[in-house]
C-alpha cells in the first residue's frame, strides 16, 4: 500500500510517502523563520505560505519516492486539530486528489499521528508495529502538552493535558523574557548546557498532583519575576545560562515524573514521547533515566518526526485502513478543536 499524507496544521507544510511502513519521503517546509519576527505563529501568514508551498512540497515528496500520483493507493491529511485556515489547506488539497484518483482518503487527528511517530525507527525509517504493547504517551508542543494511554493499537485514552500553557510555550514564553529568539526552546536547549540546573529553585507546578494533568503558566510566571527582581541575569552570559538549566530543569522534572508515574500506576511496560519538545536534550536524558530506574521500556521520537511532519500522517493512515477503519468522506471538514478522545479513543 502507497500513503500520501499532508500536513498542515500549523506552520509547518508537509507532505509524506510511505509504503508498507517505510517512509520513502518525507519533505517539510518549515516557516519558523517567517514567523520568529512577529514571536509566533501569524494564522493568515501560515495558510499562504501552505498555499505557496503545498505543491512544490508535494511534487518534491514524488519526486523523492519516485512515484507518479497515479501509484497512490490511498490519501490522508490532518483534519485538526490546528489552525482553521491552515488546515483547509492541506485537506482540501488531499481531498481534491483523492477524488480525482478515485482513491480512499484518510482525514486523522493531529495528536493521534503524533502518537505514532515513536514507532518510525531505523535507517531508512520504517514504523514498525510488531513490538506493539500498551503503554503511555507523551506529546508535548507548542500548543500542546498530552498525556494519553494508548491501551491496544489504534485505541487511545487521553489521561490529562495542560490546564494552561502548554510546555514548549512554556520554554517560548521564558526564552522571550531572556531576550532570545522564537521558538526559545532549542536556545534554552543550548544555554542550559552550560549551567547550573539547581541554581534557582523554580516551581515545579502540580508535579505531585494526583491528577494527569499539567500547568505551566506558574513557573513562567515565577521566572518573570525573578528577573523583574534581578535585571542584571540578562546581561551576564553565566546567570543565563543558570537560569535556563533551572527553568529547563523544572519542566523536564515534572514531565518525567508525571509521565513515569502514570505508567506505574496503568502497569504498562512501555513509555512513548513526541512533539518538538522531545527534540530537549535533557528531557531525552532524564526520560530514559527515569524509565531505566522504574524498568520501563521508552520509545522517543526520533527528533525528524518529533516536530510536525506528513509521515506520522501516512503512517497512521496507512495503520488505520489495516485495521479496517472505514475512509473520511471525501468532502468532510476540518475539525480545528477536535478532540483526542473523539478520534478512536
Ligand atoms: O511540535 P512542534 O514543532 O510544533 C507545534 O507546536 O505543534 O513544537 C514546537 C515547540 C516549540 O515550543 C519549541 O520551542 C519546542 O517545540 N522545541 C524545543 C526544542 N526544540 C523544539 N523545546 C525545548 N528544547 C528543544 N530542543
Ligand atoms: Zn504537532
Amino acid at each position: 500500500m502507497t500513503v500520501l499524507g499532508f500536513e498542515t496544521s500549523c506552520d509547518e507544510t508537509s507532505v509524506a510517502v510511505v509504503q508498507g511502513g517505510l517512509v520513502r519521503a518525507n519533505v517539510v517546509a518549515s516557516q519558523i523563520r517567517l514567523h520568529a519576527e512577529y514571536g509566533g505563529v501569524v494564522p493568515e501568514l501560515a495558510a499562504r505560505e501552505h498555499l505557496r508551498n503545498l505543491i512544490p512540497v508535494a511534487q518534491a515528496a514524488l519526486r523523492e519516492a519516485d512515484l507518479s500520483p497515479k501509484e497512490v493507493d490511498l490519501v490522508a491529511a490532518t483534519r485538526g486539530p490546528g489552525l482553521p485556515t491552515a488546515l483547509l489547506i492541506g485537506l482540501r488539497a488531499a481531498q481534491a486528489l483523492a477524488f480525482a484518483l478515485n482513491r480512499p482518503f484518510y482525514g486523522v487527528h493531529h495528536h493521534e499521528a503524533h502518537l505514532y511517530s515513536p514507532w518510525i525507527r531505523g535507517r531508512p525509517p520504517r514504523a514498525s508495529f510488531e513490538d506493539f504493547e500498551p503503554h503511555v504517551s507523551l506529546i508535548v508542543s507548542g500548543g500542546h502538552t498530552l498525556l494519553v494511554h494508548v491501551w491496544a493499537e489504534g485505541r487511545h485514552r487521553l489521561l490529562g493535558s495542560t490546564l494552561d500553557d502548554a510546555a514548549g510555550e512554556c520554554f517560548d514564553k521564558t526564552g522571550k523574557l531572556l531576550g532570545l529568539p522564537y521558538p526559545a526552546g532549542p536556545w534554552i536547549d543550548r544555554l542550559a548546557e552550560g549551567g547550573n540546573p539547581n541554581a534557582h529553585g523554580f516551581p515545579r507546578p502540580l508535579r505531585d498532583d494526583p491528577g494527569d494533568d499539567f500547568s505551566f503558566s506558574g513557573l513562567k510566571t515565577a521566572v518573570r519575576y525573578y528577573l523583574r527582581d534581578h535585571p542584571e541575569v540578562l546581561t551576564n552570559e553565566a546567570a543565563r545560562r543558570d537560569l535556563c538549566a533551572s527553568v529547563q530543569a523544572a519542566i523536564v522534572e515534572v514531565l518525567v515524573s508525571k509521565t513515569v508515574r502514570a505508567a506505574l500506576r496503568l502497569g504498562v511496560g512501555l513509555v512513548t514521547a513526541s512533539g518538538g519538545v522531545i527534540c530537549n536534550r535533557a528531557l531525552r536524558r532524564e526520560l530514559s533515566r527515569a524509565c531505566g530506574e522504574a524498568g520501563l521500556r521508552l520509545l522517543l521520537a526520533e527528533p525528524a518526526f518529533c516536530t510536525d511532519n506528513a509521515a506520522m500522517v501516512a503512517v497512521l493512515a496507512e495503520h488505520l485502513h489495516r485495521l479496517g477503519q472505514p475512509p473520511t468522506d471525501e468532502d468532510a471538514e476540518i475539525l480545528p478543536d477536535w478532540d483526542l478522545e473523539a478520534a478512536h479513543a
